[in-house]
């Protein structure tokens, strides 16, 4: 990599027309000329996953999915964004992307940012007023965007502001005095008081907006009902989690899902809202992470309560980088409002707090999750118990792109039983200009379980995923049978910085229970693994969905994974492997400057 200095100027103007008297385009003081030193492009930036063009990114935000022309139904990503640094700073601005399949990604110019220089537009949610509750729309209802975010001021004082827009694009606001919406009424936390989400809530005849807060360092859960319109949001019941999760809870997201097996003793209500909130930091999985609840909310004398029916939160994905996860918001029907849906989709920032600064990207830093689709199922934590479970699936509409061609999957690569001692080398793909660091795999373990414990000799099975360049890099990935647990390992790297930083935890392990299997022959257990890799991440979804785990990794630029070796050291296991590379037209490797 050469490291001269590019400069670049950008003056952001948010500046255009005026709506109308009482209106005007989100105002912005001009930026001084940012004047922002970055490097070259490093080689190791995802190709279908999310990723700003240059400047830092966290918190994705504002998610929502125009289907007003269900042709060209489009989804809008917003995030925490600095444009002036490969690190978190002011001010922070809502960045805009947008796709129609959620894995071809077009930067938009920021949605706005805040009028201070010295201030934040932190995360928030956008919602659809469909009916015109607010008086301000004057198009094609299925787009009427109100954005809710949090503004920190110069003082780092936090409270809930509303902006609007009928495209997505140009954000306005009430010119009169109307924001902030919502205020902390209690002055010692306001400066821990964030990430508004939105949704439309009806339940027989309560009808209304609901915002979830966060009172971060109170360990609370705030919510709001705005009944008539939106400048009056009515404080409910606030959400306390009894016991330690974290040091601060941060963006609740909310979503109203059907119980698909509402027979299930104790789980015999037909839907619940599930609370995602996020920990950052001092999570129990190191850093930051994202956990939910299955609840339902009680009127309690006139205030909506949110009850948990699971006590305790369980944790979306088990990796080191995924959080703050938000969904998209959707125009539901009544049916489905009153209901609840069957899935909702979303994504989250595929990083954490503990190294995000410092890693080896440039001239960005961190990506978007694959977004993935998730409902309620049933899942056995242990042979002997079914608990109510979120399960994820990836969410990507692959037939949809004309750029990016996915593997059919139609033959194993590999397809046999596998002794201890052991081993094969695969190559995923041939073709030279096929490798470009993008795979999708499936695999598919049987173990020959045993209850002999005499003679017991749990098996071991590893996958080295090895840089096609320079095979001392790969990703160890694998599975060990005495402790029912998969591992990852990203130390294998000649990047110094994934050795050197202490917080890159370099093996991550999670216990995954097998599945159950309606014929279960000869004792054997069954596994199935479907993963992403996209150059600096590895997204894993075990035995479809239940359990997620979700990492970033290093390796020197273009050393992009194309072998791989299986090896079982002991044990007995049946191995089926299918795999092939997510290919891209016309991949721009080199510095690409933002309009
Ligand atoms: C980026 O790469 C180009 C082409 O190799 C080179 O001319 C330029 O000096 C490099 N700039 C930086 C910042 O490394
Ligand atoms: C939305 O409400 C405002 C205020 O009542 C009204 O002026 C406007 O025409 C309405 N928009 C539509 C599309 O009906
Ligand atoms: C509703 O909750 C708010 C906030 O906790 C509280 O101030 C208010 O008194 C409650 N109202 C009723 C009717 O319980
Ligand atoms: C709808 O409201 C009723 C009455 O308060 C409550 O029992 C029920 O749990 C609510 N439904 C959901 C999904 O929260
Ligand atoms: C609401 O949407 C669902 C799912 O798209 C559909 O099955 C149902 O017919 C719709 N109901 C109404 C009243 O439009």
């Amino acid at each position: 990599m050469k490291l001269t200095l590019v400069f670049i100027l950008i003056t952001y103007t948010f500046c255009g027309i005026i709506k109308g008297n009482d209106v005007e385009e989100c105002e912005y003081e001009e930026y001084d000329t940012l004047t922002t030193a970055f490097s070259n492009e490093t080689l190791n930036r995802p190709l279908f996953h999310f990723t700003p063009k240059f400047g830092w990114m966290n918190d994705p935000n504002g998610m929502w999915i125009d289907s007003s022309v269900e042709s060209t139904k489009t989804y809008h990503l917003y995030f925490q964004y600095n444009p002036r640094d490969t690190v978190w700073g002011m001010p922070l601005l809502w960045g805009h992307a947008i796709t129609t399949n959620l894995v071809d990604w077009e930067e938009q110019k920021p949605a706005f940012g805040p009028d201070d220089g010295k201030a934040g537009a932190y995360s928030g949610s956008c919602f659809i007023d469909d009916e015109n509750k607010s008086g301000w729309f004057e198009g094609e209802s299925n787009n009427n965007l109100i954005a809710a975010y949090t503004y920190n001021d110069k003082d780092w004082v936090e409270t809930q502001y509303l902006y609007f827009s009928d495209d997505g694009d140009t954000f306005y606001k009430i010119k009169e005095a109307f924001n902030p919406v919502v205020e902390h009424d209690n002055e010692d936390f306001v400066k821990q008081f964030r990430d508004p989400q939105v949704v439309k809530y009806l339940n027989g005849t309560r009808k209304g907006y609901l915002m979830s807060v966060a009172k971060s360092q109170e360990y609370k859960i705030a919510f709001y009902l705005a009944r008539t319109d939106f400048t009056s949001w009515e404080e409910q019941n606030n959400l306390e989690l009894e016991g330690f999760l974290g040091f601060q809870y941060e963006c609740p997201n909310l979503a109203h899902l059907k119980n698909p097996n509402k027979q299930k003793e104790p789980y015999t209500e037909n839907s619940y809202w599930v609370l995602f909130i996020s920990i950052n930091p001092g999570s129990i999985t190191g850093g930051s992470s994202t956990w939910y609840l299955f609840g339902h909310f009680d009127d309690q004398d006139g205030n909506l309560t949110y009850v948990p029916k699971t006590k305790y939160p369980a944790p979306l994905d088990y990796g080191k980088d995924f959080y703050a996860m938000q969904i998209f918001y959707e125009v539901r029907n009544e049916t489905q409002l009153q209901e609840g849906a069957e899935s909702v989709s979303g994504l989250a920032w595929a990083s954490n707090w503990q190294y995000t600064g410092s890693v080896p990207t440039d001239p960005w830093r961190s990506s978007m999750s694959l977004p993935r689709k998730v409902s309620i199922g049933y899942f056995n934590s242990s042979p002997e118990t079914n608990i109510l479970y979120l399960k994820s699936e990836p969410f990507i509409e692959r037939s949809k792109s004309d750029i990016f061609t996915f593997p059919t999957f139609s033959d194993s690569l590999y397809s046999n039983s596998l002794k201890g001692g052991e081993s094969t080398s695969l190559t995923i793909d041939s073709t030279e200009s096929n490798i470009q660091g993008a795979i999708e795999f499936k695999i598919t373990i049987k173990v020959l379980n045993t209850d002999d414990f005499d003679n017991y000799n749990p098996g071991h099975l590893d996958f080295y995923f090895k840089g096609h360049k320079d095979p001392e890099e790969y990703l160890r990935f694998g599975y060990e049978q005495g402790a029912t647990a998969f591992y990852l390992d990203r130390s294998h790297s000649k990047v110094p910085w994934v050795n050197e930083n202490p917080y890159f935890s370099d093996k991550i392990s999670l216990n995954v229970m097998p599945k159950v299997t309606e014929n279960p022959v000869d004792k054997q257990i069954e596994y199935d693994v479907h993963g992403f890799i996209d150059r600096n991440i590895i997204e894993l979804f075990f035995n479809e969905g239940y359990q997620t785990s979700t990492n970033t990794f290093f390796f020197t630029g273009e050393n992009f994974i194309n072998d791989v070796e299986i090896k079982s050291d002991h044990g007995n296991f049946t191995v089926k492997f299918k795999a092939g590379q997510i290919t891209k037209k016309n991949i721009i490797n080199r510095f690409v400057f933002l309009n």
